[in-house]
């Protein structure tokens, strides 16, 4: 089994990007910790992949990181936690925002490419699985973030999206509600699908709950509010009793058309749930229960396995996933007897 940088990490007392800059960048290192890494490296008989290191010469001291929509503060706590984590490597993030367009996503792809960044997430629309191969052949690592890469070629981090889609809806059941709405889209987003799969196991499972899914054309605020208006154009008795959001800020959205354009409140009439637990959530002018991602955890998860595969493009690609939590607020805190 050969010895990675991770062991010498480890034997060493620091971290892995401490041994990447004692034999890349020695003069960021003190005298004592290079002896420390060079005696480890020593007593373990790690030998650097210098083939791997050579093609990455001259590599920016960049990450780039594309996200699926910056617009959503999903992804700047994301970016954020990253880019933290990134700093104390002495390294800085180049963000790109695919706007969930494939065109925009591939030319981000090539952009970074020629940038010849350390090292690349990404937050992906589709498959980009073979991409990710082709960088990785010429010395940059990739990591998958917000998506699970389930054996693929290359590192994820992600939450279990189906486990939160299940955490909402046995929420919703449990508070008395019965007809309950799944609004979200496209539902060809991974995550999206994801959610929607677990709220549909839960509906399955209770008799008498009943699951409509209305599919979004993205997901916004203003798609949002264009469903909570489809829900008060309804015939009171055609109205759900809950929905269950596939992110905050479609849940948002429909939060502000059932409360400010009609008499429906929430969570009396209808309780509502969004997913992501982003700082607008407590702060709406009803509290939102959400599904919490740890969003910045993530994005800091992402980024220190970028740096150990970029130190050592032998070690094993790893995939990372973390466990959503329900946060219970005002918009689903009325139980409807039953
Ligand atoms: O980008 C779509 C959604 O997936 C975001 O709101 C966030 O939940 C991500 O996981």
């Amino acid at each position: 089994m050969s010895v990675s940088v991770k062991d010498v990490a480890m034997r060493a007392g620091v971290s892995v990007g401490t041994v990447s800059n004692v034999m890349n960048r020695p003069a960021k290192v003190s005298p004592q910790t290079a002896e420390r890494v060079q005696a480890a490296i020593d007593e373990l008989g790690f030998v650097r992949n210098d083939a791997a290191r050579q093609l990455r010469a001259g590599q920016s001291n960049t990450i780039g990181f594309v996200v699926l929509d910056v617009r959503n503060p999903f992804f700047t706590d994301l970016a954020r936690g990253a880019e933290d984590y990134a700093a104390k490597d002495g390294r800085s993030i180049l963000l790109g925002n695919s706007d969930q367009n494939a065109d925009r996503e591939a030319a981000y792809l090539d952009l970074f490419e020629e940038q010849r960044v350390h090292g690349l997430l990404i937050s992906p629309l589709g498959d980009v699985s073979d991409r990710l191969a082709r960088l990785r052949k010429r010395g940059t690592p990739a990591v998958l973030v917000d998506r699970a890469g389930e054996g693929s070629a290359s590192s994820s981090v992600s939450v279990d999206d189906v486990a939160g889609g299940v955490l909402a809806v046995e929420h919703l059941v449990s508070m008395g509600r019965r007809s309950i709405v799944f609004v979200g889209g496209p539902i060809t987003i991974r995550q999206v699908a994801d959610r929607l799969q677990g709220a549909r196991s839960v509906a399955a499972a209770y008799a008498g709950v009943s699951l409509e899914v209305i599919e979004t054309g993205a997901l916004s605020v203003i798609e949002g509010r264009r469903v909570g208006g489809l829900i008060l154009s309804r015939d009171p008795a055609d109205r759900p009793d809950a929905v269950f959001a596939a992110n905050d800020l479609i849940a948002l959205g429909v939060l502000q058309a059932l409360n400010m354009q009609g008499a429906i409140f929430v969570p009396n009439e209808i309780a509502l749930i969004g997913y992501d637990d982003i700082d607008f959530a407590s702060a709406a002018v009803v509290s939102l229960t959400s599904i919490r991602q740890p969003s910045a955890l993530i994005g800091q998860t992402a980024v220190e396995i970028l740096l150990e595969e970029a130190a050592d493009p032998s070690i094993a690609t790893r995939q990372v996933v973390f466990q959503p939590e329900l946060v219970v607020r005002e918009s689903s805190s009325r139980s409807l007897p039953r």
